[in-house]
């Protein structure tokens, strides 16, 4: 299983890879952060796909071509807003990373590299998305062979720190 799994630091939008995922918003148009990078590199043409797909619930994932960036695809997902873990969150951040991964292999697709989805502008508690990331992506793994790699990219050091640490905690129990 975790042969699949690697954990880099970086930025998301440098890696060559069959598709990245964007930690977006409600309406697809773009935004600060990681979806704000992802738009920068991709280029235009993009944001003109994104304006036909008419938006994402949150929670659910939905696909467009990669354009500039060396990714082929970007699949894009609109995560759960913190606001006191009493409204759905962990359901909803579980549910990105599943129809991220769905729609992946829907589309043939064998390698997927996933930011920290809500754990920036969403103010998710980090620790708490980090295992549930693990959890849904490990869940789907086992049932699911026909994805090769899930990469968890983190741009901070500290981030990549702790993705290390929690994923050998997850691991081990
Ligand atoms: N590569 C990898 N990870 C990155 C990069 C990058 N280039 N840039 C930032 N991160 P955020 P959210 C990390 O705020 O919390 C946008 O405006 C960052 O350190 O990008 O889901 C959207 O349009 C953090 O750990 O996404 C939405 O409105 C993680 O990506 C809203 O922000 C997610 O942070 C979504 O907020």
């Amino acid at each position: 299983m975790n042969n699949r799994i690697e954990i880099v630091r970086g930025d998301i939008t440098k890696l060559k890879i069959d598709a990245i995922v964007n930690a977006a918003n409600r309406s697809l148009l773009g935004g600060g952060g990681v979806d704000g990078a992802i738009h920068r590199a991709a280029g235009p043409k993009l944001l003109e796909e994104c304006r036909t797909l008419g938006g994402c619930q949150t929670g659910e994932a939905k696909i467009t071509k990669g354009y500039k960036l060396p990714a082929k695809y970007v699949i894009h997902t609109v995560g759960p807003v913190w606001h006191d873990g009493n409204n759905n969150e962990d359901k909803l951040l579980a549910g990105c990373y599943k129809n991220s991964l769905k729609v992946a292999v829907e589309n043939k697709i064998k390698t997927i590299a996933f930011p920290a989805i809500s754990t920036g502008v969403y103010s998710f508690p980090f620790e708490r998305a980090t295992k549930i990331a693990f959890e849904t992506v490990s869940d789907f793994l086992i049932e699911n062979k026909i994805i090769e790699k899930v990469i968890f990219v983190c741009f901070s050091e500290g981030d990549y720190i702790l993705y290390k640490k929690l994923l050998d905690d997850y691991s081990s129990d």
